[in-house]
């Protein structure tokens, strides 16, 4: 099972990217295979322009066509997530969450704007054909301390619960992909015997 993981921070030290970093280990721990790409990362200018055809947005897209599920991990940006994730979203085939799995994680100054997930992001996420947005994971900046390498850091009990409460649920849908998957490549191999 592939996981692509996209960091939509544009902070280099990042509290959402915190809580991306502990939810890949969880996923590795048990197995799954995770691809970390991060917004900061990128040209600035292949996302400002919409550069389709940059080698680095081309490949981008050729892991999320890879990959069984994506976590998305954003900061709340003036009441919605971030215009840079916005940027990175734009650039992807309309269909490219067609049969994929989501798992949304946003932090965020206070409770304020928790739903931010569910009123901007999932409409997104709903254009690129994702029937499969699961309860998305918020947290506020006191919930997320820091460590000492850039992408270090705590989460406090309760959010490593709900993190791993939403990971759980994301597994067991990765696991139905990948039986599915599986089932149709063997119908398909009965047809072709
Ligand atoms: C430009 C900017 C706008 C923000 N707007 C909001 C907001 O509308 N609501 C909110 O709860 N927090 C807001 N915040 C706080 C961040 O969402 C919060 O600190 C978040 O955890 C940062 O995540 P990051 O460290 O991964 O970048 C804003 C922060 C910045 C820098």
């Amino acid at each position: 099972m592939l996981v692509v993981s996209i960091s939509g921070s544009p902070s280099p030290r990042s509290r959402s990217g915190v809580v991306l970093q502990h939810a890949a280990q969880w996923l590795n721990d048990r197995g799954v295979e995770v691809s970390g790409v991060r917004i900061q990362d990128f040209n600035a200018e292949d996302l400002l322009y919409a550069k389709f055809d940059s080698p680095q947005v081309m490949a981008f897209i050729e892991a999320v066509a890879k990959a069984d599920g994506l976590l998305i991990g954003t900061p709340v940006y003036k009441a919605s997530f971030s215009g840079a994730l916005k940027t990175l979203l734009d650039l992807l085939p309309e269909r490219s969450l067609y049969g994929k799995v989501v798992l949304p994680i946003a932090t965020g100054g206070s409770i304020a704007h928790m739903l931010a997930v569910d009123y901007a992001l999932k409409p997104v996420l709903s254009a690129l054909k994702c029937q499969e947005v699961l309860h998305g994971v918020f947290a506020i900046d006191s919930q997320i301390s820091y460590g000492e390498s850039p992408l270090g850091g705590d989460l406090d009990e309760l959010l490593t619960q709900r993190l791993h409460e939403g990971l759980d649920h994301f597994l067991l849908g990765l696991q139905h992909r990948t039986q599915a998957r599986h089932k149709d490549a063997g119908g398909h191999l009965k047809l072709a015997l």
